[in-house]
């Protein structure tokens, strides 16, 4: 534990320096920077090769914090008493009195936050009195890193520093619900959508009109390991990857299995990870059995049919 304190003192002195630096997350891991820098901020876009007008989402300990950037209403505290800190993030507005740089939100008056759960990250936040805007800690459309070693991967050592908090347990992308007028989920990813549809039913907000976002970072192509994949696959193809989710009888050296019970959630936290093995194995080619379209399955097939796309 100790040897953990001394590791968040060094990434405080970082932030504080107006650098960026790779966070741990439940998810996956952060390109984190001061969000009310503009300084910091640019150097997220400038390393992540990111264009400008792909907001970043904006992380935050709790809602007191929040309160300074963003207007808040009942059904955004609903929504925070249920799910938060988790893998959830809100479309909110902005305030205009926020000091969030321009540079995040791309001059809009709209911005995406979330409160991660994972523990490091939490200390972190506690200990800094400005927010982190982060975005997952990849180059612009390949796989979000779900490890330290990922991180590195994509990025070497052109990072300052690496927050190490281990595996990241869900492995997929938080959840993106607009709260701007009627309530809808913009982004699939690490909370079930039938929970966050049953609270939506539960606030019978229906007379409210449903104000469309635009979410340019769920463009077709991304999350992409870079190598032609094919889905809902029986037979993999001699030198094709087999990625699995239920444990086959006969062995064979190309079968990848994201978990050998058909445990969906398991299967999530699995996914980049064998992405990144598959392509540093050198394979050409990917099939990927059919996944359940349930639970976290849903998001997990939104993943793949992105990176499947040519
Ligand atoms: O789990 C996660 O959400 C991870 C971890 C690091 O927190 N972050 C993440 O960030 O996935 P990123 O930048 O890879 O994806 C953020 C998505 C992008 O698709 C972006 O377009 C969208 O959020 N976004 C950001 N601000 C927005 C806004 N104001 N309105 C609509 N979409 C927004
Ligand atoms: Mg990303």
């Amino acid at each position: 534990m100790k040897n953990k304190d001394s590791n968040i003192k060094k990434a405080i002195k970082y932030l504080n320096n107006n650098e960026c630096i790779a966070i741990p997350t439940e998810t996956v891991y952060g390109l984190a920077a001061n969000a009310y820098s503009k300084k910091a901020v640019s150097k997220i876009y400038k390393l992540k090769k990111r264009p400008k007008n792909n907001p970043l989402i904006v992380h935050y300990y709790g809602i007191n914090q929040l309160k300074k950037d963003c207007e808040i209403d009942n059904t955004f505290k609903k929504f925070y008493k249920k799910f938060c800190p988790g893998p959830i993030s809100f479309v909110l507005k902005l305030k205009r009195s926020s000091r969030i740089s321009k540079l995040v939100t791309n001059n809009s008056t709209t911005i995406a936050v979330r409160f991660p759960s994972h523990q490091l990250t939490r200390k972190l936040l506690k200990n800094i009195n400005y927010p982190l805007a982060a975005p997952s800690a990849n180059i612009s459309k390949s796989i979000s890193p779900v490890s330290k070693q990922d991180v590195l991967d994509e990025f070497n050592y052109k990072i300052k520093f690496i927050l190490d908090g281990g595996a990241s347990k869900v492995g997929l992308e938080s959840t993106i619900v607009n709260l701007i007028g009627k309530p809808y989920i913009l982004r699939l990813g690490g909370i079930d959508s039938r929970l966050i549809n049953k609270l939506i039913d539960k606030l019978k907000n229906r007379k409210k009109k449903k104000l469309k976002v635009k979410v340019p970072g769920t463009s077709k192509l991304h999350y992409s390991p870079g190598i032609p994949m094919r889905l809902n696959v029986k037979k993999n193809k001699l030198k094709e990857a087999f990625i699995l989710i239920k444990e086959r009888k006969e062995f064979n050296s190309n079968y990848f299995y994201l978990t050998k019970t058909n445990n969906l959630k398991e299967a999530a936290k699995n996914l980049y990870k064998t992405l990144r093995k598959i392509k540093k194995d050198g394979y050409k080619q990917i099939a990927v059995e059919r996944i359940p379209n349930i639970n976290i399955g849903e998001a997990i097939n939104d993943r793949l049919l992105r990176a499947s796309n040519k």
